[in-house]
């Protein structure tokens, strides 16, 4: 019998720490319907010190829903659906945007499992923003006029300035050839979260160019008052990475935002899910 699992908040918004677990040996039923509970409680769940190897990596994913390989990432050898994220001298860092993972593709995915594998001496944290929150806080008529709205999520506009500074032309021209439905699509600007049923600002500061039903000038003035409001430290949590810590976040609710703090090398291992087994 599953004893209770224990939640400890990291802030009034958003996130919670796990001990106790070790998410090698497989989750009863019990245990697992806990966690993912409370995933959609806090949205963000960190879990210290999990030295899983990719397998179970992997099999713990699956729990949550069908997995999905990024396309333009590397992946471990014999575990397609892990894939590296790294970075260090020779590929500066390149993921310091709000966003979340895959909005240009027309089903993001809904949860990511991302584990630390090789971390600099200081640096490299992970903020998350709780787009629930966000939504919520917004004025009656301004979620009015957005529920009216939808957005362009473009992998184009939101990966060129970093593969431009860091000269990375091939990597850029590979994105530029996929097919158009699976590099840019159109979401609303206010999403309903597919297990939950709450709203949540579809908004990012990475792949939305605009808003359809806007003018360049409108879209651009609403944009700015909407990221300057996901970007408020009321709404985030900051992940001080230690060595071998995982941490799974909603990835429907939430933005994250990789903070480029070092020069040394960094590697973490990731695995999304498409979808929920209940969405
Ligand atoms: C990601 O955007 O999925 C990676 C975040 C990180 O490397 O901290």
């Amino acid at each position: 019998m599953t004893e209770s699992v224990e939640f400890q908040p990291l802030t009034g918004c958003i996130g919670a720490r796990v001990d106790g677990i070790d998410l090698n040996n497989r989750l009863d039923d019990a245990g697992f319907a806990q966690i993912y509970q409370g995933l959609l409680r806090y949205k963000v769940l960190l879990f210290p010190e999990q030295d899983l190897d990719p397998a179970k990596h992997v099999a713990l994913g699956r729990r949550f829903g069908e997995l999905v390989a990024h396309p333009d990432y590397p992946t471990i050898e014999g575990h397609e659906e892990i894939m590296v994220i790294e970075n260090g001298p020779e590929r500066p860092p390149d993921n310091e945007y709000w966003h979340k993972d895959m909005t240009f593709r027309p089903d993001p995915p809904h949860c990511s499992l991302l584990h630390a594998r090789v971390l600099p001496a200081h640096g490299g944290d992970t903020m998350f923003a709780d787009m629930e929150a966000v939504y919520a806080d917004l004025s009656p008529p301004l979620q009015r006029m957005l529920e009216e709205l939808s957005v362009v999520h473009d992998q184009v506009a939101g990966f060129t300035p970093t593969l431009l500074a860091n000269n990375e032309i091939e990597r850029l021209e590979k994105i530029r050839a996929h097919p158009e439905e699976m590099r840019r699509s159109v979401h609303p600007a206010i999403g309903m979260h597919p297990v939950s049923g709450k709203k949540y600002l579809g908004i990012d500061d990475c792949f939305v160019t605009r808003f359809i039903e806007l003018s360049a000038s409108e879209s651009e003035g609403l944009l700015r008052l909407l990221r300057d409001r996901l970007k408020q430290p009321r709404y985030q949590v900051r992940i001080a990475w230690q060595a071998d810590d995982l941490v799974i976040w909603d990835n429907v609710s939430t933005l994250h935002y990789a903070v480029g703090d070092y020069s040394e090398y960094r590697c973490m291992q990731r695995v999304t899910v498409s979808r929920y087994h209940d969405a």
